[in-house]
């Protein structure tokens, strides 16, 4: 098979000269940060998800930390996540002094499994962090329900799943918080950039203060003067600026069209895989509809005769830009020292042993989608192997 002249790319933003457009005004209006941006796109992104309040942050990872701190995360507490996710997901409890317990994940739909979730509630569990991985809506209703029984906090994490949709209704309005990333292969992009949404006014409150340094202007100070304000938490700058802001209100313009994009695009890949010897796809939870960040597959290497890495390089040699999302959090060193052993989750860790992610994003080609398919299946097929 040629080589493609060009590297594809797992994942890419989709910028076009509106959005160009929009931060050059704003570049020229008053306020490059804590202008009005900031707020049009938090009740834009609201009214999309259908939840009361949002809060922007500089990125993801703030954002949950917002979260962490508004659940009231701190020492002794412990939070149930899954291992196959990005670090920053446990890092945020770490930053509050709380501890990560890392619960299996579903062999099927690759999500947090909610029985698993349950073996490892404790007196200490304070809240449970489950991931859309891949845009797919994790089993809330289950997860709600383990919160209830047990008085903990859901923070979602819904870094890939903007716009998908759980039972009928878009992620982000049903549990407690939930957090969207705006990094560039994400739904839409503001270069950095996340935020939270909820329903709870307590919630909404302290994100805003935490992103600020922890300062309020309230309560006003007439003894005092205009100039007075107060800090009573130990907040960070995470502000989002007006420049992200822009740029995110435009992308939001676009949404629906880059989820119809990228659902045709997994749709082509699941048409043209499916029953591929050694080749599994990945299922998806019934009564949700995956906002497709990723499109992972599985590698049975016994039957196909090769090895993931094989595999992967193969593809990388033909510029298709294949990735493996994600090792599991707690083999990484950071997490190995803080006493974490490796065989935690065994399905977690069997899914990243075989996982591989093929490219998909708006922009790509039907003819991009059928050159990942020929080559992952030439790659694969056992009968070509010498
Ligand atoms: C599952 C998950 N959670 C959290 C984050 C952190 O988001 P950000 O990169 O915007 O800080 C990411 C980003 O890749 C992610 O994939």
């Amino acid at each position: 098979m040629k080589k493609r002249s060009t590297f594809l790319s797992y994942g890419k933003q989709s910028v076009d000269e509106d959005d160009i457009q929009v931060v050059v005004e704003t570049l020229r209006s008053p306020y490059l940060t804590q202008g009005p941006k900031v707020e049009e796109f938090e009740q834009a992104v609201a009214e999309y998800v259908g939840a009361n309040y949002a809060v922007a942050f500089t990125n993801g990872t703030a954002a949950l930390h917002g979260a962490c701190f508004a659940a009231g995360i701190g020492f002794e507490d412990e939070v149930i996540t899954t291992p196959i996710t990005f670090a920053a997901t446990s890092n945020a409890v770490l930053y509050c002094g709380g501890t990560p317990v890392f619960a299996d994940i579903d062999a099927g739909t690759y999500n947090l499994d909610p029985t698993e979730v349950e073996k490892r509630i404790t007196a200490k569990t304070k809240a449970i962090i489950p991931v859309d991985f891949t845009g797919q809506p994790v089993n809330l209703d289950a997860m709600l329900k383990i919160a209830e029984e047990h008085n903990l906090i859901v923070i979602e994490d819904g870094a890939h799943s903007l716009g998908a949709t759980y039972k009928g209704r878009k992620v982000g309005s049903q549990a407690h918080m939930t957090m969207f990333s705006f990094h560039p292969v994400k739904p839409i992009t503001t270069g950095e950039g996340g935020i939270i949404t909820t329903n709870c006014e307590v919630f909404y409150e302290k994100l805003k203060l935490f992103r600020s340094h922890g300062i309020s202007k309230t309560p006003y100070s007439v003894e005092q003067g205009d100039w007075y304000y107060e800090m009573t938490e130990l907040g960070f700058n995470y502000r989002m600026t007006d420049l992200q802001s822009a740029l995110g209100l435009s992308q939001m313009d676009k949404i629906e069209g880059f989820l119809t994009r990228r659902r045709e695009i997994a749709a082509l890949y699941t048409k043209k895989l499916v029953g591929f010897p050694g080749i599994i796809l990945p299922e998806q939870l019934a009564g949700t509809d995956s906002g497709w960040h990723l499109y992972m597959i599985q590698l049975d290497s016994g039957i196909i005769g090769k090895s993931r890495k094989q595999i992967f390089e193969e593809m990388r040699a033909l510029n298709i830009g294949v990735h493996v999302h994600y090792i599991p959090v707690y083999w990484h060193p950071y997490y190995q020292e803080l006493g974490y052993e490796k065989g935690l989750c065994p399905k977690a860790e069997n899914w990243y042993e075989q996982a591989l992610t093929l490219p998909i994003y708006p922009g790509m080609t039907d003819e991009d989608v059928l050159y990942v398919v020929d080559a992952i299946k030439q790659v694969c097929d056992r009968d070509s192997i010498a």
